[in-house]
């Protein structure tokens, strides 16, 4: 008999929660009762899983007890409140924000990459219960960079994002569409999510400063690629705001420790799991963002060597920010828990 797990997603109602809802049911994962968490302004609204109605939750009311996994994606405030409750609850958290991905004892984990370190986490009886989904830029990044430092060590990385603005939120998506549309017909423009005019415009500028002049957005790249694949990695990074509704690309420049050549980055990137490659050095023949909305695989395309330094390297990587940038990651973790770690759930 196939087992069934009861599975709470919390910030159901959001871009990340209704991607994951969707994946779960696209995956056939083995869900006995699903719970749909969000704040007190969504209770009592619906939504569909397998052709059946549920009914969305309030968070604050809800006990996690007859939960064994809980996916986690309301913001950096609740899931600090909340996820701990959870873990306590004995259910194992997947969260989403960037609250717990820095904790010592959190994994943070990108399935085709750093899934080993889920062991030491299983084997730790004074395990925290929860287990961090990494930034969505940052995932795309270490799923293309994991092959070739394994490969030819990467010493330095200078990394350019252009992100859409689904990764700030439902909110967000319709301020770019409003702007769009005030812009067309003559009216004035509403700024609430952004700092900025987002609408035919780019904003060098995601999350907070901090002091050293990043931002933490900036600061998330740095330390969660020095924590997933290699605390020696060097990077520096500067996250733009672009107004594409779904999909992140990245320009990524790397500095290897030895020769590799753009032919040889091709296959080890062509055969890692989860990474496709598109580059055919002519008109079309590179991914961008509008073309991957909805797909699974993070792309690579415009790889070629950087001969103004020694052993650098050029790629362009694109996503699907809500999905392998989140919802899928999470569901994929938790994919592995069921698989390999049942016997904890
Ligand atoms: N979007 C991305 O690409 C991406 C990628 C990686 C990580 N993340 C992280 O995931 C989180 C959510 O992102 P999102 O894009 O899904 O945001 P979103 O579309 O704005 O959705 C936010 C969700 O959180 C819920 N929520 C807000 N306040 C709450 C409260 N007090 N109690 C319970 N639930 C509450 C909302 O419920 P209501 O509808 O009831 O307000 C909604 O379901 C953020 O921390 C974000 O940084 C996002």
């Amino acid at each position: 008999m196939s087992v069934e797990y009861n599975i709470a997603i919390v910030g159901a109602t959001g871009n990340v929660g209704r991607e994951i809802i969707q994946i779960l049911e696209d995956k056939n994962f083995p869900v006995d009762q699903l719970f749909l968490l969000a704040s007190s302004r969504s209770k009592g609204q619906t939504i569909e899983f397998k052709g059946e109605k549920l009914l969305v939750e309030d968070l604050s009311e809800f006990d996690f007890s007859k939960t064994q996994i809980a996916l986690f994606s309301p913001g950096g405030k609740i899931s600090a409140e909340f996820a701990p409750k959870a873990a306590k609850a004995g259910c194992i958290v997947i969260d989403n924000t960037s609250h717990f991905r820095m904790k010592g004892d959190v994994p943070l984990i990108v399935p085709e990459v750093n899934a080993k370190d889920l062991e030491s986490f299983f084997n730790n009886d004074e395990r925290s219960n929860i287990i961090a989904n990494p930034n969505c830029s940052t995932i795309q990044m270490v799923l293309a960079l994991k092959p070739l430092h394994d490969k030819a060590i990467i010493n330095r990385v200078v990394v350019s994002t252009y992100q859409s603005v689904s990764g700030a939120g439902k909110d967000a998506m319709d301020e770019l569409f409003n702007q769009t549309k005030g812009i067309y017909s003559n009216n004035n423009i509403e700024k609430n999510k952004f700092t900025k005019q987002i609408a035919f415009n780019v904003i060098p500028h995601i999350d907070s400063f901090v002091e050293n002049g990043n931002t933490k957005e900036e600061e998330k790249m740095v330390n969660e690629t020095k924590k997933i694949i290699d605390e020696g990695i060097k990077l520096s990074a500067t996250c733009v705001r672009v107004p594409v509704f779904i999909g992140h690309a990245e320009s990524i420049n790397i500095e290897f420790d030895s020769p590799l050549s753009d032919k040889d980055a091709t296959e080890l990137l062509k055969n890692f799991d989860g990474v496709s490659v598109i580059d055919y050095r002519k008109d079309e023949g590179y991914i961008t963002p509008v073309e991957i909305a909805g797909e699974d695989k993070v792309y690579v395309s415009r790889i070629r060597n950087d001969y103004s330094v020694e052993n650098g390297l050029n790629i362009w990587v694109v996503a699907d920010n809500l999905r392998k940038g989140a919802a899928l990651n999470a569901v994929q973790i938790a994919e592995i828990l069921v698989q390999k770690y049942h016997s904890y759930l």
